[in-house]
């Protein structure tokens, strides 16, 4: 039974500011209880007790949608934690509903009110039910959270003496948006100790993690009341090795907590950081910092993916790509995790959902932040840059909006499940609809300002846009995202021919259009969309500009993910490895030994010489680069989806090994079992091994050959 939309939303009679109401109701339970459910949410985020034990693992909770349209609410299994007297307690606080900056523009993007809506849903042993929703009767107060907000941390103070509670009003606002719980929930992973406590040039006490990651820090103090602990997070010490938090911009990332007398353990309740130091900025002397541990919170998506091979360094890159994955994947698919920002920029979604796919079971994630895309979808079917949109009047781009594409298709050819194309079906016609009503030329996207080759390397000074032809770009996506809309239709048993000779049409204009590519993003995003006219001599162009280049590439968020396909799809596998295994600036091994531990915004996001490449926009936690790992999986190890048979009820294993690295291995976990494949280089041969649950197809050099499921050795000899 759900009774939430028989209740009303209440807030606190005054305006508590910036301090987190308390939510109290009490209650008897005068006969055996048989089952307790709690239904649950609210204008911010919250955090709920029965009886003093926490309800529930969501951290966060409800999570974000498009509130307005969307609200989910939760639902927790109760019964355990009643008995005869009952108090529920409540927090809420602001969370990504309400307060400061978030928005970078307004305040209370969704509301100003703290609202709060539940029911309590109690079914007796003798058969009889019983709700309890919340009405005027529940009570508030300020509680011991004096500030909470995202980008800047929390206020708690422990020594606090609450007043009196008081009593509650109603809030008028509609039900009818509150949606069951969707996506995963945010849940506290795994603990991390310090590694080291560094005292900087400055003198500033600064403890390292070890690790750049999401969560925040818990620990324990035997204090004495009123004594303060300030502590502040940063992902990276500057060239001299003092704390640097400029590239967080207004994020604040600073928790202030008071202690009261005694021994008590303290953790952030509403609030998030992405870091990997802490400062402490203010702490009495008899502070033990070994008591500091993080605990990681993200998503609770389960991990299906493994990779590994001869080369440590990879390997690091491979783990990097796993922690910025963990790291923005909470609730939503986010930029990153620390400055004032923590968007869903539906571009780096989109760039990223292939390997995010094959590390992690991301299903029930992005079908939830799929919805939400398309409800914050226009009229006329543009897909905004950032979903939920807060920033509302960002100008429509070509690479991020085909995130409406290129997602809900990797999701189902990754899981099998032709529902989340069910559910996009509408968004994705919409989209590419939109595309087609721009500018003069029905075929292609051309004439419009767009955000191109974002951050790519061959950008004029000053800009953020690498110089391929962003009327080139734009036009290959409009390709794309009509390719995947045909095909998406023949699945759900549609008629398709409509876009299909769109998509003709489009490749068409596309190669009369243009003839010429210029830069390694142009070359290889032509190839692996099958629009350049000749394909060789596309890719002995991209292969030579590489080469050229000292085997270092140039793209940016648009050509990144398809430079190495393109390269050894076309014959020049030997040119991909080169870029993979390159560790002089630009590429992705050189922040590897620069000793990231997560995946760079820029290829030098710190440069050489330890300086940082601006303090505007440098992110150390941009998960959009580690879009390679599905290289590694498909093309390294060559587990590679079937779209005739997707979510890997069939395989196709294609792996292209290289004398650069001794041996590799890797496995995805689908629902058929587990695919693993792997090769060595042994005394002059390469033996592959394959363990398939399923049938694959197996192309290894020019031989082909099927295999049914089971365990299976190959030699090249
Ligand atoms: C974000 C990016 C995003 C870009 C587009 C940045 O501020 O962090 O990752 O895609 O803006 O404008």
């Amino acid at each position: 039974m759900s009774n939430i939309k028989n209740a009303k939303w209440i807030k606190p009679k005054r305006d508590y500011g910036d301090i987190c109401p308390e939510y109290r109701y009490r209650f008897e339970c005068n006969k055996q209880i048989k089952s307790a459910a709690l239904e649950i949410t609210a204008m911010g985020v919250y955090e709920a007790h029965m009886n003093g034990s926490r309800i529930g693992d969501f951290i966060l909770a409800p999570g974000w949608t498009v509130y307005h349209k969307r609200h989910q609410y939760q639902t927790y299994d109760i019964t355990h934690l009643i008995q005869a007297s009952n108090e529920i307690t409540v927090t809420v606080g602001k969370g990504w509903y309400r307060g400061g900056f978030l928005t970078w523009r307004d305040k209370n993007f969704w509301g100003a009110v703290p609202g709060l809506i539940a029911a309590i849903n109690l079914i007796y042993a003798d058969g009889t039910e019983e709700t309890i929703t919340t009405d005027r009767q529940w009570l508030s107060r300020e509680s011991s959270i004096r500030f909470a907000e995202i980008y800047d941390g929390e206020i708690y103070d422990a020594s606090f003496q609450s007043e009196e509670w008081e009593h509650t009003s109603y809030h008028f606002s509609p039900v009818d948006n509150l949606i069951p719980q969707e996506g995963e929930i945010v849940c506290e992973h795994e603990q991390i100790k310090p590694v080291e406590v560094i005292t900087t040039p400055k003198g500033e006490r600064v403890i390292d993690f070890g690790q750049n990651m999401t969560g925040y820090v818990e620990f324990d103090i035997e204090g004495k009341s009123g004594d303060r602990v300030v502590y502040t997070h940063a992902e990276i010490l500057d060239a001299e090795g003092n704390f640097y938090t400029e590239n967080l911009r207004s994020a604040k990332q600073r928790i202030e907590y008071i202690c009261r007398d005694g021994f008590q353990t303290y953790k952030p309740h509403h609030t998030f950081m992405g870091f990997r130091y802490i400062r402490i900025d203010e702490a009495p002397d008899y502070i033990d910092t070994d008591a500091f541990r993080v605990i990681v919170v993200h998503s609770d998506i389960r991990r299906t993916g493994h990779f590994e091979c001869s080369n440590e360094k990879v390997n690091k890159l491979y783990s990097n790509i796993l922690w910025g994955q963990r790291d923005n994947f909470l609730d939503i698919p986010t930029d990153c995790p620390q400055r004032d920002e923590r968007l869903g920029w539906t571009g780096d979604a989109q760039v990223f959902v292939k390997t995010a796919s094959y590390n992690y079971d991301i299903n029930r994630f992005f079908v939830k932040w799929l919805k939400d895309l398309a409800v914050e979808q226009r009229s006329n079917g543009a897909v905004p840059d950032i979903v939920p949109d807060i920033i509302q009047d960002m100008p429509v781009t070509s690479g991020w909006g085909d995130a409406a594409t290129i997602c809900p298709w990797q999701i189902y050819l990754t899981y099998g499940d032709k529902t989340v194309l069910e559910n996009q079906i509408d968004s994705m016609t919409a989209w590419v609809e939109y595309i087609h009503s721009r500018g003069e030329e029905e075929y292609l996207w051309v004439g419009e300002d767009q955000m191109g080759d974002w951050l790519g390397l061959d950008a004029p000074e000053g800009t953020y846009k690498g110089s391929s032809d962003t009327d080139l770009i734009a036009s290959a996506y409009f390709a794309r995202s009509t390719e995947i809309l045909a095909k998406a239709l023949k699945v759900l048993g549609k008629d398709s021919t409509y876009y299909e000779n769109m998509h003709r049409e489009i490749v068409c204009a596309f190669q009369r259009r243009f003839k010429e590519y210029k830069t390694q993003t142009e070359c290889a995003i032509s190839l692996v969309f099958n629009l350049a006219q000749n394909k060789s001599e596309t890719a002995a162009k991209l292969a030579d500009m590489v080469r050229s280049n000292g085997n270092k590439l140039t793209t940016g968020f648009l050509g990144t993910p398809y430079i190495m396909e393109a390269l050894s799809e076309n014959g020049y596998t030997d040119v991909a490895y080169s870029l993979l295994l390159q560790e002089e600036y630009p590429s992705w091994l050189f922040s590897v030994n620069m000793g990231a531990t997560t995946v760079w915004e820029h290829w030098d996001s710190l440069k050489a010489d330890g300086s940082m490449w601006s303090t505007r926009m440098n992110s150390f936690n941009h998960y959009a680069y580690g879009c390679v790992g599905a290289w590694m999986y498909e093309t390294v190890c060559g587990i590679r989806i079937d779209e005739d048979l997707p979510g890997f009820e069939r395989v196709i294993i294609c792996p292209k090994p290289d004398e650069r690295l001794r041996w590799a291995r890797a496995s995805v976990d689908t629902r058929f079992g587990t695919i693993k494949s792997g090769w060595t280089y042994t005394d002059g041969e390469i033996v592959y091994e394959f363990e398939l649950p399923v049938p694959a197809l197996v192309e290894i050099g020019d031989r082909q050959f099927e295999l049914n499921a089971g365990k299976h050795t190959y030699r090249s000899n």
